[in-house]
């Protein structure tokens, strides 16, 4: 199998909720090269309920910290809703879909969204600071 994320990594944030919830999203991505065509639907179906667990728990972080980019960052997280819904739709309505093929576009999702938007999200949260400063407002 070619290396289709050369930079795609598992990351330890030291957050334990981030953490988690990354590498359980990690292992269902992992799964998919290995879903024969009758499981995928189950594994999309398994893959979109985590990750919108997974964004709120996010996204609740950053409000809960006043953080700037929270809106960009929504937005990223709302794209790979619509990847994972379209690809329901198309399974739906009889469309063959390659395991691989959409391994590969998520993976490559996951590389850039990693990049540009949970690395500086780590980065933000792990400054108890702005914590207290959010309950202060708060
Ligand atoms: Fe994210």
């Amino acid at each position: 199998m070619p290396d289709i994320t050369p930079t795609l990594r598992l990351h330890h944030y030291e957050l334990p909720a981030m953490d988690k919830a990354h590498h359980l999203f990690t292992a269902l991505l992992g799964a998919l090269p290995l879903a024969s065509r009758t499981a995928l639907p189950c594994l999309l179906n398994n893959l979109l309920t985590n990750v919108r667990k997974h964004f709120d728990q996010e996204e609740r972080f950053m409000l809960a910290t006043g953080y700037a980019g929270y809106e960009d960052h929504r937005q990223g997280h709302q794209q790979l809703v619509s990847m994972l819904t379209h690809f329901q739709h198309q399974l739906d309505i009889g469309e063959d879909l390659d395991p691989l093929d959409l391994h590969m576009q998520l993976c490559s999702w996951q590389d850039e969204h990693q990049q540009s938007w949970d690395a500086p999200l780590a980065q933000h949260l792990r400054h108890a600071s702005c914590w207290k400063a959010a309950a202060k407002v708060a």
